[in-house]
């Protein structure tokens, strides 16, 4: 059985003050964490200060980057490497979102080395996938985001593979209000799921984490969480908000 797993992606929001104060609610809110697992990436500046506060009350949110810098150190200025994140006290970095593939350009093969020194150094990974509306409307929805999987987990070998997780979040449902129907996001969990099985087995695909994001609510978790390839959900606007998250954490009262 998968555990589900429940991550907010703040993204460039809430200040350190702002984001201590929601994570001091999410570590006092009554959640089941023996029934679900709790991430929150805020912004990189938040993160040390963040940790102070879940370390210190013993919180079982758990705590996630939401990029790494492919190289280990040097001359990379504005860049965060994996041992800062791990001073910082971060157990989980997201690679792949698609506002950094289409933002700041990155491509497959430095979203696969993010994610290789990110699992060489220890920590837990979230793998990022998605079409656009345009690959979708052009029936080549499956493909690329088929292909994401396979480029981005080029070279990972499958001792290492049971610390990533897969969120698949089409493009066209990130803040947008859309959401993909509870079929169309199992139907496409399910072909990344055939696509992990083909690369690591039948038992290991099994084990693997596939996360839904994209307009992610309230309103929509349940039916999202009733089909059997989603484990979870990768959450940005209704994360920052601490009812709104808290409720799709209890998504099953
Ligand atoms: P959204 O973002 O929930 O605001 O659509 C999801 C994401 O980009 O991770």
């Amino acid at each position: 059985m998968r555990k589900p797993y429940i991550v907010g992606n703040w993204k460039m929001n809430l200040d350190i003050q702002q984001g201590v104060e929601l994570a001091a609610g999410l570590t006092f809110s009554e959640y089941n964490s023996d029934a679900v697992d709790v991430a929150i990436a805020p912004s990189f500046v938040s993160l040390a200060p963040i940790n102070y506060y879940l370390n210190d009350n013993n919180s079982t949110v758990a705590l996630a980057a939401q990029n790494v810098s492919e190289h280990e150190e040097g001359a990379f200025t504005g860049e965060v490497s994996v041992s800062m994140l791990k001073s910082a006290g971060v157990s989980t970095i997201i690679v792949g979102h698609s506002e950094r593939r289409a933002i700041y350009n990155e491509d497959d093969e430095a979203i696969n080395k993010k994610l290789r020194i990110a699992l060489s150094n220890g920590f837990e990974v979230i793998l990022c996938v998605g079409e656009t509306l345009f690959q979708r409307d052009a029936d080549a929805a499956y493909d690329v985001v088929l292909s994401q999987i396979a480029l981005g987990l080029n070279d990972v070998p499958i001792d290492k593979i049971e610390r990533v997780t897969v969120a698949y979040e089409p493009v066209w449902a990130i803040g947008t209000g859309k959401t993909a129907t509870p079929a169309d996001a199992q139907k496409m969990h399910a072909a990344i799921r055939e696509k992990l099985k083909s690369l690591y087995g039948p038992v290991m695909a099994g084990k693997i984490r596939i996360l839904y994001g994209g307009s992610v609510k309230p309103q929509n978790i349940k039916g999202l969480m009733n089909q059997p390839d989603v484990d979870g959900a990768l959450v940005g606007g209704a994360s920052l908000k601490y009812e709104d998250f808290l409720s799709i954490i209890n998504y099953n009262d």
